[in-house]
């Protein structure tokens, strides 16, 4: 085993990218009981599995195709299309090698990479002569949620992405030269992390895209620009600095990890890692719960911008700014992009909306931390088709929930192994316990306010279920199930940490496993829900403990770490990982994973992304057999001048380093065509 985690996370990007999160105390040591509640067999697997996508499609979404697209509910009982992109997975590659690989038949090239020129006054990349001014002016580094919107002729489209981190060690030579070079540094990654919105253009349909540079909607968020606050908490005294007594606008948004894309043409982008950014005392409760802590960041931003160092009255709240679900209107590049309080403050992973049969929006979010929690919100107010300025009040308003997640199965069958128990599945039923209900606090004790920016500790006091690591959350547009991606918990049953339950069902859980939730009565406002177990990652072969709904452990792909999640046309789910499988390590990938009848639990992989690498963003467009995903952190373990990876730029025979001009991993957006 490499470190801490399963696979090769590398210890670079634990530093650089969660603060050490893992490798610290458990921010949640709340006496939350186990919650175990046996149900009656009218909740069996059988009939969790059974329900199925008939009668619910009412209350779906169908996907985006374009940026003046709006929701359409699909007819009700028509079943899911075939999907095409029909391909033979490939074999996992070994984490020693540096590839991008791709079924046979397909083809893939870089759409946009990291220090890509975006405006027509945008310099050109030069690996060896980076400054900050360029840096605005150009793609950012990083990149991690994804989005490509498309126009109905198919010939132009906008790509939306969020930047999440930066890798000093890669982009620069060991120590700067000058105190001056390093304060440049600062800016540089300063203006690497935010966001980008680019257009595309191309030929036609299936074909690959280019972007346009110089293109009217181009546009960086940085660290520079204004957002504002949108719901309860908005202008409280909690979010009141000396640089904004008003508490109702913060400059940047920071550690942009998972997102989601609404049905009224936004984007939106999980605030996760906040906390590494922020220098605080570190003393208070709501500190600690929230990984805030008194050492100097790795960014080293509060040297120079007193906001980050958070030991001052005047700077006290600002790390109470940050943690939020942003929304972004990328058809709009004046617009001012919005960071809702409603949807509560902890280390988002991302979210992702669906229109319920009244018309509400429900947005799903998970924090990806440790024994943390699951989290609904219901809009107050009800979605208008082609009314975009209505629909963008929708999130700053509605009812806040946490999950509580019951097994249906004896204590003593969930063991930690994995072992499935002898009712034939991890299932149960669960409950979205309020926190904010009509405007007014479920929690005792805590005001609106205070639940929406110390959301966590509000969720503590409600009972919430302590979960293995809450990545990406996302409703199946074909059925309305939703899906979580628990990535892992190395710390699940150990050292008197919770233990095992049905929902997390194993002890030192390295793979991670996905929860597939059934509202009650097929609808996304219910407050309470059926749920069972997708699957338990891992590679069968390497004699892991895994499950997958029954489908033959020997064929399928083994995967690990399971982090973002899409759906194709035919609602198959796609997962891409963070954290490759068991000890030898592989590559992480992209795998297509079948939800209903024979093939539910089949997990194929479709591409593998190069050394050191992670797999973000994916966005599958069957219809066109395009497939795009986001590369973050290639070659993140290597050094300046002694790369492990020079993924994008590879010459045609692969292996041997770059065209020339760019000798060093590039992180990049990837088409992957026909
Ligand atoms: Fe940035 Fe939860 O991954
Ligand atoms: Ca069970
Ligand atoms: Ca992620
Ligand atoms: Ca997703």
């Amino acid at each position: 085993m490499l470190g801490h985690t399963r696979g090769k996370r590398s210890a670079v990007t634990c530093a650089l990218k969660c603060d050490n999160a893992c490798s610290k105390a458990v921010c949640n040591t709340s006496a939350n009981s186990y919650f175990r509640d046996i149900v009656s067999a009218e909740f069996s697997r059988r009939t969790a599995l059974g329900a199925g996508a008939a009668g619910v499609l009412g209350a779906a979404v169908l996907a985006l195709s374009g940026p003046a697209t709006t929701a359409a509910a699909a007819p009700p009982g028509r079943g899911p299309k075939a999907g095409r992109l029909a391909f033979t997975p490939i074999a996992p590659v070994d984490a020693a090698v540096d590839s991008f690989d791709v079924p046979a038949g397909y083809d893939w090239e870089p759409l946009l990479r990291w220090g890509d020129p975006l405006f027509a006054d945008s310099p050109e990349f030069n690996f060896g002569a980076q400054n900050a001014a360029a840096q605005a002016r150009q793609f950012g580094y990083n990149n991690d949620y994804l989005e490509i919107l498309r126009q109905p002729n198919g010939k132009k489209g906008l790509l939306v992405c969020n930047h999440e981190y930066v890798n000093p060690e890669i982009m620069f030579p060991a120590a700067p030269a000058s105190a001056a070079e390093e304060l440049e540094r600062r800016n540089i990654f300063r203006n690497a992390v935010g966001m980008s919105v680019v257009e595309l253009e191309r030929s036609n349909r299936g074909k690959p895209w280019s972007y346009v540079r110089g293109a009217k909607l181009n546009r960086r968020i940085t660290l520079d620009t204004v957002f504002e606050l949108t719901g309860p908490a908005a202008g409280s005294d909690l979010l009141k600095t000396a640089a904004d007594p008003q508490g109702r606008y913060v400059s940047g948004t920071l550690g942009n990890c998972a997102g989601g894309s609404t049905p009224w043409g936004t984007v939106l982008s999980g605030e996760e890692n906040f906390n590494g950014f922020f220098r605080t005392d570190g003393t208070s409760a709501e500190d600690k719960r929230y990984g805030l802590g008194s050492e100097a960041t790795a960014m080293g931003w509060e040297q120079e911008d007193p906001r980050f160092d958070a030991r001052t009255p005047e700077t006290r709240n600002e790390p109470n700014r940050f943690g939020y679900i942003v929304e972004l209107d990328p058809e709009d590049p004046e617009s001012v992009p919005r960071k809702h309080t409603s949807l509560g403050r902890f280390k988002h992973e991302g979210a992702n909306v669906i229109i319920a049969r009244n018309g509400r929006a429900v947005a799903y979010s998970g924090d990806d931390e440790r024994f943390d929690y699951l989290y609904k919100f219901v809009s107050k107010n009800k979605y208008r088709k082609n009314d975009k300025r209505h629909n963008m009040t929708l999130l700053s308003e509605g009812d806040l929930y946490v999950a509580r997640f019951a097994g249906n199965s004896p204590e003593s069958e969930i063991d930690g192994t994995g072992a499935v128990p002898s009712d034939g599945g991890f299932d149960g039923r669960g409950t979205w316990l309020p926190l904010v209900v009509r405007g007014k606090s479920a929690v005792a004790g805590m005001s609106v306010e205070e639940v929406l920016v110390y959301t966590r500790l509000a969720a503590d006091k409600a009972g919430a279920t302590k979960m293995d690591r809450c990545e990406d959350v996302e409703p199946n547009p074909a059925t309305g199930h939703v899906y979580v991606a628990c990535t892992n918990n190395s710390n699940r049953g150990v050292d008197g940490k919770a233990p095992v339950d049905e929902a997390n069902p194993r002890r030192e859980n390295r793979d991670g496993h996905i929860v597939e939730i059934i509202e009650a009565r097929d609808d996304a406002t219910a407050t309470d829900f059926r749920w069972n177990l997708l699957m338990l990652c891992g590679d069968p072969a390497q004699g892991d403990v895994t499950y997958f709904s029954g489908y033959p452990r020997d064929k399928v792909s083994p995967i690990s770490c399971p982090d973002n999640l899409a759906f194709d046309s035919a609602g198959n789910l796609w997962i891409s990982t963070d954290g490759a499988p068991s000890g030898i390590g592989y590559n992480d990938g992209l795998f297509k994973v079948g939800l209903s009848g024979r093939e539910r639990g089949r997990v194929e992989q479709f591409l593998s992304v190069p050394r050191d690498g992670e797999t973000c963003g994916p966005v599958i467009h069957d219809e066109e057999s395009m497939v795009f995903v986001a590369v973050q952190h290639p070659g993140e373990d290597g050094s300046y001048g002694a790369h492990t990876s020079y993924f994008p730029d590879y010459v045609p025979d692969g292996g041997t380093p770059g065209r020339g001009e760019v000798r060093a991993p590039r992180p990049s957006v990837v088409q992957v065509f026909t």
